[in-house]
């Protein structure tokens, strides 16, 4: 280990010592969901699961809840559910990663654990290098870092190059990676190797003004590539889109495309972008198939330059955390997202079991970490106000459905919607400052951080029609 790497090591440590007391002492900090000891948290990275165990990384700031600096956090689990902090796994110390060991992916090769990341480099100018580095490790818990196993550019592309998502197939390795033209248009490039180690550029794969496609924003970033239920499918997050109507109400996206790869060409005959969540705080989401064949996805619940400095965790040294784990599947076109089925293990004590008429309005005594399963076939118009600090509202005769909070910044209301024209089924994963919502078996996800005052645990319920509801607190046994 270089001396800078054990002085940042050192330093990162004393940080979190001294800051860890007051994060853990906040009442907006999560029950189950991950986030930092202490600093800023964003993109999954590394996710994978090798030799049984899963492995969650994360871009990490340990110093502060900003985005000056990043190292790669790493947390493992068995069960998706109980987490185990380990020491970074990625520290900013050597010239070509020295403004920040950026997202990349883990994959395994000869029984090792290998990661491979964007090394950002900018100069006294703000001028910026990219390069995608290597590092190995053979216990899962320090990494011996290779430097960089791609350091050129390809032509005609801006140093706007990181995120790459390794995968193998038939014995080749292939990446993904998010780019930018000269043109200042977003792509995703493919790069190919038969060890791991040397890389070809193999071509764009998709992007804005590929593949039929027309202008589609000037950068895409953390794209993800596997083939699920018969079809190809690519999970990227492209900046620069217009909002309209009520898609891309978000700064930045992310979405995914379904279609056929030729990895040759390379090329991606492809339908439409869907967003993946239509709530407020989702972004540069990471899958990987597990040991059971499921394919699941984690992504960072925030979005970048999105008031995260208004964010009230940030007075006690922290921001941001990761959405629970959800298993994908491609039905009728479109990706299905549900929470894995190990976080029903989080449900503890008996249920609350009702059957409500909406017209009565209602107040259900809620925890603040909370599971709560709504069968609503038999509504015309539901509306819920979750702990007197977001409302969850749907209208058959508008089929939208719709989540307002009061916006960090400054207090007014906030919209995010979607059209669901036939609600049958809500599952809400209430922690102390999150909400997700999967919206009939996962067709549709919303999720969003709030921040309601720590003694607003009541859910009111009213609408127009009988709901059947069941609740569960939700406890992680240590
Ligand atoms: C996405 C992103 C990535 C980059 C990382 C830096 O949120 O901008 O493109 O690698 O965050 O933290």
């Amino acid at each position: 280990m270089t001396d800078r790497e054990q002085e940042l090591r050192r330093l990162a440590a004393e940080s979190t010592a001294e800051k860890k007391d007051l994060a853990a002492s906040d009442p907006h900090r999560q029950r189950y969901h991950q986030m930092p000891t202490a600093g800023l948290l964003n993109d999954p990275n590394g996710w994978v699961q090798w030799k049984g165990t899963y492995h969650l990384f994360f871009q990490w700031n340990p110093f502060q809840p900003d985005h000056s600096q990043k190292f790669w956090g790493h947390w493992t689990s068995k069960d998706l559910v109980h987490w185990t902090e380990h020491e970074p796994a990625l520290v900013p110390s050597e010239w070509y990663e020295k403004n920040g060991c950026y997202s990349g992916s883990g994959f395994e090769k000869d029984g090792k654990l290998h990661l491979l990341y964007t090394g950002n480099v900018k100069d006294a100018e703000g001028n910026r290098e990219s390069y995608q580095c290597l590092a190995v490790s053979t216990d899962g818990r320090t990494f011996e870092k290779q430097g960089p196993v791609v350091n050129t550019l390809p032509a005609g592309y801006t140093a706007h190059f990181r995120d790459p998502k390794v995968w193998e197939e038939d014995g080749t390795y292939y990446f993904v990676i998010g780019a930018q033209t000269e043109q200042e248009t977003g792509q995703v490039l493919l790069y190919r190797s038969e060890d791991a180690h040397t890389w070809t550029f193999a071509g764009p794969l998709a992007g804005s003004h590929l593949n039929g496609l027309g202008a589609f924003g000037y950068m895409w970033e953390c794209p993800d590539a596997f083939h699920l239920n018969g079809t190809d499918v690519l999970v990227v997050s492209p900046q620069g889109l217009d909002s309209e109507g009520n898609r891309f109400q978000n700064v930045y996206q992310a979405g995914y495309f379904l279609g056929t790869i030729d990895k040759e060409m390379p090329s991606f005959d492809h339908g439409a972008f869907h967003e993946l969540d239509e709530g407020f705080d989702f972004y540069a989401p990471q899958t990987t198939e597990d040991e059971l064949g499921r394919r699941i996805l984690v992504g960072w619940m925030g979005v970048p330059d999105s008031d995260e400095a208004y964010q009230p965790t940030v007075a006690y040294e922290w921001v941001h955390c990761m959405t629970i784990p959800r298993e994908l599947q491609v039905t009728n076109g479109r990706l299905i997202q549900r929470p894995v089925d190990e976080l029903k293990t989080l449900r503890s004590g008996d249920p609350l079991e009702m059957r409500m008429q909406l017209s009565f309005g209602q107040e259900i005594a809620v925890t603040p970490a909370a599971e709560i399963d709504i069968d609503c076939s038999a509504a015309n118009r539901i509306e819920l106000e979750l702990r007197s600090e977001m409302t969850l509202s749907w209208d058959k005769d508008t089929g939208e459905l719709t989540l307002q909070r009061p916006s960090f910044r400054d207090g007014s209301t906030e919209t995010r919607s979607c059209t669901v024209p036939e609600l049958h089924h809500l599952q809400l994963f209430l922690d102390h400052s999150s909400v997700e919502v999967f919206v009939n078996g996962g067709e549709a996800v919303l999720t969003s951080r709030y921040f309601p005052h720590p003694q607003h645990n009541v859910v009111a319920a009213g609408g127009d029609g009988t709901v059947v509801w069941t609740s569960w607190e939700l406890r992680k046994e240590e």
